[in-house]
């Protein structure tokens, strides 16, 4: 099969490249490095790009812009794709308020120029889209909460496994980015529903691994990783710091890829996260970072709330798990904690051997 993976250069792209590559599949990516724009050299992916060359077999990459109508015509007119995997995004919430124009024609048109073009050349395709937890805007703030030592955490029995998709996704506060991505979000739904085409849409909470390019702006873990072992402030936005997030390793995430890509099931809307056994308040990440990495990180407490920030996000994954009962989280918080530091450690002794 001919795999075509968007965003290749990034997080979940290059861990999806690695996976079909190895299992295979002929993969074609599709990057352009615009993380690097968005957030300046450390969203630099480049590194990751010579990495997956070197790695991998039958892959080839293209510089292409999906926002380039023509572009993404000519490459899926010239190649025949069984599997699209889009992951090429603007991903962050707080960048967006600075550039709402791209980040629109970036998630939404670049994400419809890529439905199309599959419907018009290879209908029969399985097209999954990461979309994000952030279509459902601060609706998850309205579940009644409870203050613990070091976290907030919902206060009823029933909402214990956390959010589901049933969650409403309108009349809330999004951020830009949320509704770029809701946009996106309703019109690969709606090529799975209405042209009855292989699409999945799956609502990442926070996807993370040693393969971010991590910046302040987008990678909550990997970039308190890389702050608390390089050094630098980190600043806490608002909750007291008890704010949850759950994660999930972005092997997990390609493995829930791969899942749906084998048995599809057109139009369906799924949570991914790591739920709640992998879940993480922002004081506890911080503790737990410190004491494998053997310092502390040095961070200020800013009492105001990012706007439109989750309290407390835990994703459900019972409706994924009851479709697909051969998948599983296999890294635990603690892993993947693990696997961060030692590859932050890594790089560190690179940089000081090679000066
Ligand atoms: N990382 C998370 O915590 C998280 C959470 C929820 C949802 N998601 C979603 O998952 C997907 C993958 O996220 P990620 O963490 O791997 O992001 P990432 O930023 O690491 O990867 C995205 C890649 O897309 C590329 N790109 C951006 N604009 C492009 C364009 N116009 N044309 C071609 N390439 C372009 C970037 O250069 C980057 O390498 C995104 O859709 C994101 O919104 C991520």
């Amino acid at each position: 099969m001919k795999v075509l993976v968007t965003g290749s250069s990034g997080l979940i792209g290059s861990e999806a490249v690695a996976h079909f590559d190895r299992q295979g599949h002929e993969v074609v990516g599709v990057d352009n490095n615009m993380r690097r724009e968005f957030f300046g050299a450390a969203g630099d992916t480049l590194w990751n790009l010579e990495r997956l060359k070197n790695a991998t077999r039958r892959f080839t990459h293209f510089a292409l812009d999906i926002r380039d109508r023509t572009g993404v015509e000519e490459l899926f007119r010239s190649q025949r794709f069984g599997l699209i995997v889009h992951c090429a995004a603007q991903p962050s919430h707080d960048k967006a308020r600075e550039i709402p124009l791209v980040d629109f024609e970036v998630n939404a048109l670049g994400t419809i120029h890529l439905l199309e073009a599959t419907r018009q050349h290879c209908p029969d395709a399985v097209f999954v889209f990461l979309s994000t937890n952030k279509v459902y805007g601060d609706a998850p703030n309205e579940i009644p909460m409870k203050e613990l030592d070091t976290r907030y955490d919902y206060a009823r029995t029933e909402d214990y496994d956390g959010v589901t998709e049933n969650c409403r996704i309108d009349r809330t506060l999004h951020s830009l980015f949320g509704v770029s991505k809701a946009a996106a979000d309703l019109v690969a739904q709606e090529y799975g529903r209405y042209f009855g085409m292989q699409v999945g849409v799956f609502r990442g909470g926070c996807l993370t691994g040693p393969l971010h390019s991590a910046v302040e702006l987008h990678g909550f873990l990997s970039y308190l990783v890389k702050v608390t072992l390089n050094g630098g402030s980190y600043s806490v936005f608002g909750y007291k710091g008890k704010q949850v997030r759950d994660n999930i390793h972005s092997h997990d995430v390609v493995r829930a890829i791969e899942e749906f890509a084998v048995n599809p099931r057109p139009g369906e809307v799924y949570n991914l996260g790591g739920g709640r056994e992998n879940s993480v308040s922002m004081l506890e990440a911080i503790s737990q970072i410190a004491q494998l990495a053997g310092r502390k990180l040095d961070w200020r407490y800013v009492d105001e709330a990012r706007k439109g920030d989750h309290i407390c996000y835990i994703s459900n994954m019972g409706k994924f798990k009851s479709h697909y009962p051969s998948w599983k989280i296999t890294r635990n918080l603690a892993a993947i904690l693990e696997e961060m530091v030692a590859s932050q450690q890594a790089q560190l002794r690179s940089n000081s051997a090679g000066r």
